[in-house]
């Protein structure tokens, strides 16, 4: 007697989801880029390595990764006029919303390649183009939201040793990159390259799919990643621990909360829609801290609550019936915070990391000849027909 009906007409979405680009098993806690475990790829591959295999299908001959490293060095700056965005934006602006706006405003300076797709370097010049300047922006916006000068990119510093130069040194402050951390920012970035059809690598995928141009399709990707049920969980994970350290919350009374449904209370970095087994990536991670921690006698009581959250998790009937393991934002932030890398930045992080996988998943389905416009149906539940109502006959 509501009115309310409900026609199926089916979900038809005409988007592909068939790639070859990376394969979950989220039973067996198993995830492959291009055939590759990402044990092995976060063990003896550099960021670069992995990003050219998720675009291009192989990992690089020798060079290939030349010709690619030299494209990120060359493209590492941005245009001078958007340095004035940096400043014109609150010093408190979250660093997510700068990245998506500047990374949009980068098509406008650079023409759609794919408008003659015979230029194959046009589209290898704007991969890494995109992938270089992520990282300037992320670092700028940071320089930026502490007032103090930009550090340009140095032509002669790695991908991850020129990020973490660019984030933390300056005239007045001698910084010396420390090699561990340029190794541990290699591995956290191939973990979080690619994700098959995630939430913001299916927001790409969409935008995409219109023919809109990378950079907007990119763009999209990363508002949809700034949510905290996705890319935005490892901030509100490490912020999680910290207010468990500073509040004197014991592990067992946050466990409790995380259980009580009348509490919003959610346990960030625990979870996940694919893995119910433990999150292969976490594992890795995990692994890292404790190599780090251990080489570098770091003693961060953040670890040892996370250690102690997910000893009691993964012992508690609530989380087992509910298959709910530690995901890929449970250690990250430990990491990041042990590079000093502040708390707002996570999401960035993560954004420059999956970078390559959303362009992958751009270039799969623009090389796909019998792609459309993706165009998913619904299922109705509204009212059925009703007649037109005078407004003095309405209410
Ligand atoms: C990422 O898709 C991807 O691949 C994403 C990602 C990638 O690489 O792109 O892997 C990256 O986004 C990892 C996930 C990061 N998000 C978080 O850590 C946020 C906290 N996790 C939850 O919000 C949740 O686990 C999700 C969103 C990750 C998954 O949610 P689902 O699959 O929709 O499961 P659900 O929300 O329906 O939960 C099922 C049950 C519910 O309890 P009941 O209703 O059955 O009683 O589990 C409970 C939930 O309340 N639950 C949690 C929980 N996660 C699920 N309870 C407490 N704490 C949690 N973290």
């Amino acid at each position: 007697d509501s009115g309310l009906v409900s026609l199926d007409y089916g979900y038809t979405n005409t988007g592909s989801t068939k790639s070859q680009i990376t394969f979950v098993d989220g039973e067996k806690g198993i995830l492959r880029y291009r055939g590759y475990n990402i044990e092995d790829l976060a063990a003896y591959t550099t960021f670069p390595e992995t990003a050219w295999l998720l675009i291009y299908g192989n990992l690089p001959t020798r060079e290939e990764l030349g010709t690619f490293r030299r494209l990120l060095t060359e493209n590492a700056l941005i245009h001078e006029n958007l340095l004035n965005f940096f400043r014109e934006m609150p010093p408190s602006a979250h660093p997510m919303g700068i990245l998506g706006a500047v990374v949009n405003a980068l098509g406008l300076f650079t023409p759609r390649f794919y408008d003659d797709e015979s230029k194959q370097d046009a589209f290898n010049l704007t991969v890494a183009s995109l992938i270089s300047k992520v990282r300037t922006i992320a670092a700028f916006s940071y320089k930026a939201s502490i007032g103090e000068p930009f550090v340009y990119p140095d032509a002669e510093k790695s991908y991850c040793s020129n990020f973490l130069n660019m984030m933390f040194s300056s005239k007045a402050k001698p910084y010396n990159v420390d090699p561990l951390f340029v190794h541990a920012l290699n591995v956290l970035l191939i973990v979080h390259a690619d994700h098959e059809q995630n939430c913001s690598t299916s927001t790409v995928r969409m935008v995409g799919s219109s023919q809109a141009s990378l950079y907007a399709s990119i763009c999209a990707g990363i508002c949809a990643l700034w949510g905290p049920l996705h890319g935005g969980a490892n901030q509100a994970a490490l912020e999680t621990l910290m207010n468990i350290h500073q509040s004197g919350l014991t592990v067992k009374q946050v466990i409790e909360k995380a259980k009580n449904k009348k509490d919003p209370f959610k346990l960030y970095g625990f979870g996940h829609r694919v893995y119910k087994n433990y999150d292969p990536r976490a594992k890795v991670l995990k692994g890292l801290v404790h190599t780090i921690f251990d080489r570098e006698h770091i003693a961060d009581p953040l670890l040892d609550i996370a250690s102690e959250l997910e000893e009691a998790a993964l012992n508690d009937d609530y989380f087992i019936e509910r298959k709910l393991y530690p995901n890929v934002d449970f250690y990250s932030g430990i990491l990041y915070h042990a590079m000093e890398i502040p708390t707002n930045m996570l999401t960035v992080m993560f954004a420059i990391g999956r970078l390559p996988g959303w362009i992958a998943h751009w270039k799969e389905m623009h090389d796909d000849p019998l792609s459309k416009i993706n165009r998913p149906r619904q299922i109705y539940t509204g009212y059925a027909e009703r007649p037109w109502l005078p407004i003095d006959n309405r209410g």
